[in-house]
């Protein structure tokens, strides 16, 4: 891709997230759903996205997390394994993603701009490659936040919109970019940083994946 579609790419205008949008998206991840290539349901629990989750999210037993837009719930899978005593919520806007995921973690269907859910009632929140799919980042964002108890983590992972044009995207993805994500983040919490990273530790970011990590 080169400079100019990257920058176009770039600003590429919001575009509002009406009913009919938001039904578009969630047809097009039902019907993926069937694509177990390119949405596993599982997930190498030694890449490092997994890891800095595990880390951030700490020792979960009798807490309660959310994974948002959480897909088939890989994630969570390995969350549910290594702290069984968690109450893991698995939220997704599209159904046939939720059939994936495994027992012992609670499957909701829904919008991560519109949580079903009150204020503070998780000890924690993390979003791996779905804000990207929210339209209204901001709506989203301050949603993930609401639902997370003060002191609590928040975790996104997702792409760098530096690197937008790598990668063959739907008409209404979007990247961010590492300051805007956490100018967003700070709005909400006290604590925000990022770092690049790469799926294993002993290779270096390029620059495609950041991790945004705040303490509500
Ligand atoms: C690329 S998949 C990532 C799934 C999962 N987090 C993972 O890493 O395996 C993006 C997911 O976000 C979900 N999604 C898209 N828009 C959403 C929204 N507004 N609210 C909740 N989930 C949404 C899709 O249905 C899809 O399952």
């Amino acid at each position: 891709m080169n400079w100019l579609s990257r920058l176009l790419g770039r600003k590429r205008p919001a575009q509002p997230l009406t009913a009919d949008l938001l039904r578009e998206i969630r047809l097009s991840f039902e019907t993926s759903a069937a694509d177990e290539e390119h949405f596993p349901s599982t997930i190498d629990p030694r890449i490092v996205h997994v890891k800095l989750i595990l880390e951030t999210m700490g020792d979960l037993n009798g807490r309660r997390v959310i994974d948002v837009g959480c897909g088939k719930g890989r994630f969570a899978r390995i969350l549910h394994e290594r702290n069984p005593g968690a109450r893991i919520v698995a939220l997704d806007l599209a159904e046939a993603m939720l059939r994936a995921v495994p027992a012992g973690i609670s499957p909701v269907a829904g919008s991560m701009t519109a949580l079903p859910f009150p204020d503070g009632c998780f000890d924690g929140a993390y979003a791996t490659e779905s804000l990207e799919h929210a339209v209204d980042i901001e709506l989203a964002v301050g949603e993930i936040c609401r639902v997370v108890k003060p002191g609590g983590p928040v975790i996104i992972i997702d792409k760098n919109a530096a690197h937008w044009g790598r990668l063959q995207t739907p008409a209404w993805e979007r990247w961010f970019g590492r300051k805007e994500l956490e100018r967003l983040l700070r709005r909400h919490c006290r604590k925000v940083r990022s770092q690049y990273i790469s799926y294993w530790e002993d290779v270096e970011p390029d620059g495609l994946f950041l991790a945004w990590i705040a303490r509500r």
